[in-house]
C-alpha cells in the first residue's frame, strides 16, 4: 500500500486518541525526529513516513529546483500523495484518521501545510517548525476559495527563528497569514534563534498540544 519507508509505533497511552504524523526536514529520514515526537505527545501513535524524494543523496518530501524555489506540480502531486499515505494508514493500522496531529521541520513542515491547505482532511493540528510558502500564487489561486475558507476547524503552531537565514521573517508572516486566511486558528511564534530546532519551542509545543 505504502508510497514510503515509514516506521508506526502504536500507543502505549489508552488516553490519547492521537496519532502523531512525523515529516523530516531535508537529509533526515523516518528516525530522525521520533524522539521529539515522543516528548511531544506521549503515549500517542507515531506514523512517521521517510521522504520519497531525493535531492543527491538527501531525502525530501517534495522536489526543490533551488533554495526556497519549488518544483509546483511535484509539490501538488507529493500532498496528495502524503494524504493518500495517512487514509491508507488509518485503515491498515486502524488509527482514527480525524485525530492526527502533524509534526514537521523545514521540508517536512513545508509538505505538511501543502498538503493541509489542499487536502485538509489529512490533519487536524499541525506543529510547523521552521516553515514558509511553498504553493504558487496559480497554484493558490486555483485550489482556494476566500469565501469558503477549508481550514476553520484547524490548529497551527508556527514556530518559526527570528534569525533563520532560509526562511527570512517575512516569509514566516506571509504563511501565517495565508492559513489564517483560510479559516485556521494560527500561533505564529518567535524563537531567538536561526534554523536549528530549540529544545525551549519543542517544550512550548508540548504544553500547545496538551
Ligand atoms: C524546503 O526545501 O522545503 C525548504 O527550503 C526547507 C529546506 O528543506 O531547506
Amino acid at each position: 500500500m505504502s508510497d514510503y519507508i515509514h516506521i508506526f509505533h502504536r500507543g502505549t497511552d489508552p488516553n490519547e486518541e492521537r496519532t502523531i504524523l512525523v515529516c523530516h526536514g531535508t537529509g533526515g529520514d523516518e528516525h530522525s525526529l521520533v524522539p521529539f515526537a515522543e516528548s511531544l505527545l506521549p503515549g500517542a501513535s507515531i506514523l512517521s513516513p521517510r521522504g520519497n524524494v531525493l535531492e543527491g543523496a538527501l531525502p525530501r518530501f517534495f522536489r526543490r529546483l533551488a533554495e526556497g524555489v519549488f518544483d509546483q506540480d511535484d509539490l501538488v502531486f507529493r500532498a496528495g500523495q502524503l494524504a493518500r499515505f495517512v487514509a491508507e494508514s488509518a485503515d491498515t493500522y486502524g488509527f482514527d484518521a480525524a485525530k492526527v496531529v502533524g509534526f514537521g521541520y523545514s521540508n517536512g513542515a513545508n509538505i505538511l501545510h501543502t498538503a493541509l491547505l489542499l487536502h485538509p482532511d489529512v490533519s487536524a493540528e499541525l506543529v510547523l517548525l521552521r516553515a514558509m510558502p511553498t504553493l504558487s500564487a496559480s497554484k493558490l489561486a486555483g485550489s482556494l476559495d476566500e469565501a469558503h475558507p477549508r481550514l476553520a476547524s484547524k490548529r497551527i503552531l508556527l514556530s518559526q527563528g527570528d534569525s533563520d537565514p532560509i526562511v527570512p521573517n517575512e516569509l514566516s508572516n506571509e504563511l501565517a497569514t495565508l492559513l489564517s486566511s483560510q479559516g485556521a486558528q494560527v500561533q505564529l511564534s518567535w524563537q531567538h534563534s536561526g534554523h536549528a530546532i530549540t529544545r525551549s519551542e519543542l517544550e512550548a509545543a508540548r504544553d500547545w498540544l496538551a
